[in-house]
């Protein structure tokens, strides 16, 4: 009898924080891939307010008890991460006719750095086209409620972390 072969994508991002648009991703990824591993990246060309191991843990949070989704951080290469876990395909998100642009370029990156590796894309549901990690983020500085944007097991942690952000700020005022 052939072996089981398990379907892994990898799905990268800088996830500051995680957002119901990413969870969404995830399940439906889980539709067509056995596993899916949210690679949380340290180096994506941003500042983080929450560090890699913040995102690291509140991704674990978020699929505590889901044995399909693991979640991991990485730094360097995407493409050297996915080729050191054996694997060769990239789970990616397209919100809007907007995000075409860099997700092919960043799609033809990767295959030029490492032809072996495939990108799939998959539209994120309509109702989280809007949101994006940052808005979500500068809505909470604002004092603005993002309960319906990021799931429930995290948002006392990014609540807390905007309660501290907005005191230092009417400290120094
Ligand atoms: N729902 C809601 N929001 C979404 C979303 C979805 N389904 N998909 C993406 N977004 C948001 C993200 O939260 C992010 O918001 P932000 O810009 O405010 O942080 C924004 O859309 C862009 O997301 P994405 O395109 O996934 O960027 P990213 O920064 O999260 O991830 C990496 C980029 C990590 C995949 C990329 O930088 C990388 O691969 N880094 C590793 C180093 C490397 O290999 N570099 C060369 C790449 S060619």
């Amino acid at each position: 009898m052939a072996e089981k072969f398990e379907r892994i994508a990898v799905y990268p991002g800088t996830f500051d924080p995680f957002t119901n648009g990413h969870l969404s991703l995830v399940r439906r990824g889980l539709g067509i891939f056995d596993r899916v591993i949210v690679a949380v990246a340290q180096d994506s060309g941003k500042n983080p307010l929450f560090s890699l191991d913040e995102r690291v843990q509140m991704i674990r949070e978020v699929f505590r008890g889901q044995g399909r989704v693991e979640v991991e951080g990485f730094s360097g290469l995407l493409v050297d991460y996915v080729c050191q876990k054996g694997l060769n395909t990239v789970l990616r998100g397209m919100r809007a006719v907007s995000d075409f642009e860099y997700e092919f370029q960043m799609a033809l990156m990767n295959r030029k750095l490492k032809p072996s590796i495939h990108t799939v894309f998959m539209m994120t549901d309509y109702r989280w086209l809007y949101i994006s990690s940052t808005i979500i983020k500068d809505v909470a500085r604002l004092g603005g409620s993002i309960g319906s944007f990021v799931p429930e097991a995290i948002l006392g942690q990014i609540n807390e972390r905007m309660d501290e952000y907005r005191s230092r700020l009417n400290g120094q005022q």
